[in-house]
């Protein structure tokens, strides 16, 4: 049913007070396009989790809201299983009932917030693995024509947080059905460091899938805010990936500056190290927003912030650490 004028403060992690002219959910592929169809050419937004929005205005459009369910297997045998998700399905529910099952592939992406359907946006990644690494298909309708679309791994164009979905094709698709292959001979990765402290600390030596998802819940926990609790959409930046010859030149001035190899040519540098050394961790501002003091990539609303003060503490950090380093910071979270 559509809703005029509704808040949408409970409908995003950051919980910023922004309000949609239009407001509606569909649950399946027919409901949404009788809203596409009625909706008159007033301007869209998708949403799933809201986990990775900033709103910094009201919206004047139609809001729509992604509950599509549903969790089939489409193929199996010994190996491999192949599952058909619904966009609408929250993210870390899918990593449980995968674990359950003992299929193996998502468990280093436990306790991502959001919705499965927005899940290869920005081909999600935490603890050494991307989305890319188990997603085999996705369904969507294109907005315009109505039509259904498959996309390979391939069409997706995936890189770090990115797909073709943030850029080529960006705003021209709904999301609602993913398709994953996941492993029934598990191939463990537990090569990111905090991983194996943490298994070790529970001594555990021979690890299953259920293990690593506890390990990776379990350092998230001790790092990231609680959106429940401090309103934030995660890593507010992505790292900044630069070329060698600037990390050379940036090695000299600050010889323990993390870093990481990127392809052949280039390196990712940690975002959270370069704002914390801009001085920026744990700042709080006016009592109500500021920097995580645990984690400095994240932006928090510990009380009724705007979305535009957060915006304006961004440009802020990307201009300061601009200035400190010569490399400057991308933002990750997307801004409406
Ligand atoms: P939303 O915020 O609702 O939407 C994000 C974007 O996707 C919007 O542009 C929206 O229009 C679009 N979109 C959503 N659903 C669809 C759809 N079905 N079809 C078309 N477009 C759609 N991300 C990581 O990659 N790794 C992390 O480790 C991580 N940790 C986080 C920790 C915290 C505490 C928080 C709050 C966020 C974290 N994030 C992380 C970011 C976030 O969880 C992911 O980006 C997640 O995939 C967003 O899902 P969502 O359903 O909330 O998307
Ligand atoms: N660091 C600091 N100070 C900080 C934060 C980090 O110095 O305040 C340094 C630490 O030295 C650490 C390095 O940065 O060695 C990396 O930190 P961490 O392992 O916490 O990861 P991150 O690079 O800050 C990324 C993702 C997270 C993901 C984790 C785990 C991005 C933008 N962020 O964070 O994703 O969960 O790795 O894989 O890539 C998200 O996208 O929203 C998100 C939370």
């Amino acid at each position: 049913m559509l809703q005029r004028n509704k808040s949408l403060k409970a409908y995003n992690t950051f919980g910023i007070d922004s309000t949609a002219s239009h407001y509606s959910s569909f649950d399946s592929i027919s409901n949404l396009k009788e809203l596409l169809m009625s909706r008159h050419n007033m301007p869209l937004f998708i949403l799933g989790g809201g986990s990775n929005i900033l709103f910094t205005k009201n919206f004047n459009g139609l809001v729509l809201k992604n509950e599509i369910l549903g969790f089939e297997i489409l193929e199996e045998d010994d190996e491999a299983v192949l599952i058909k998700v619904g966009a609408g399905m929250n993210w870390h529910e899918f990593v449980l009932k995968c674990i359950a099952l003992d299929f193996g592939g998502v468990e280093n992406l436990s306790l991502i917030p959001g919705n499965v359907g927005a899940s290869p946006m920005q081909n999600i990644g935490a603890y050494g693995v991307e989305i890319k690494d188990v997603f085999e298909f996705l369904d969507a309708v294109h907005i315009s024509s109505g039509e259904i679309q498959r996309f390979s791994n391939q069409d997706c164009d995936f890189g770090y947080r990115e797909s073709i979905f943030k850029n080529k094709v960006k705003g021209e698709y709904v999301i609602c059905h993913v398709g994953f292959r996941l492993s029934k001979r598990h191939k463990l990765n537990t090569s990111y460091g905090a991983i194996e402290v943490e298994l070790n600390k529970r001594n555990i030596s021979n690890p299953n899938i259920k293990d690593v998802s506890n390990a990776v819940i379990s350092i998230r926990q001790s790092k990231l805010p609680d959106p429940k609790v401090i309103g934030n959409a995660g890593s507010f930046f992505k790292n900044p990936i630069i070329t060698v010859n600037k990390l050379k030149q940036l090695l000299e001035s600050h010889p323990d500056i993390p870093n990481y190899p990127s392809g052949e040519s280039e390196a990712k540098l940690a975002a959270g190290w370069l704002i914390e050394q801009s001085g920026w961790k744990g700042k709080v501002y006016d009592e109500r927003y500021g920097v995580h003091k645990k984690q400095a990539l994240v932006l928090v609303n510990y009380n009724n912030a705007t979305g535009n003060e957060i915006l304006n503490l961004s440009l802020n950090i990307i201009k300061d650490v601009e200035q400190k380093f010569g490399v400057r910071l991308e933002r990750e979270v997307n801004i409406l």
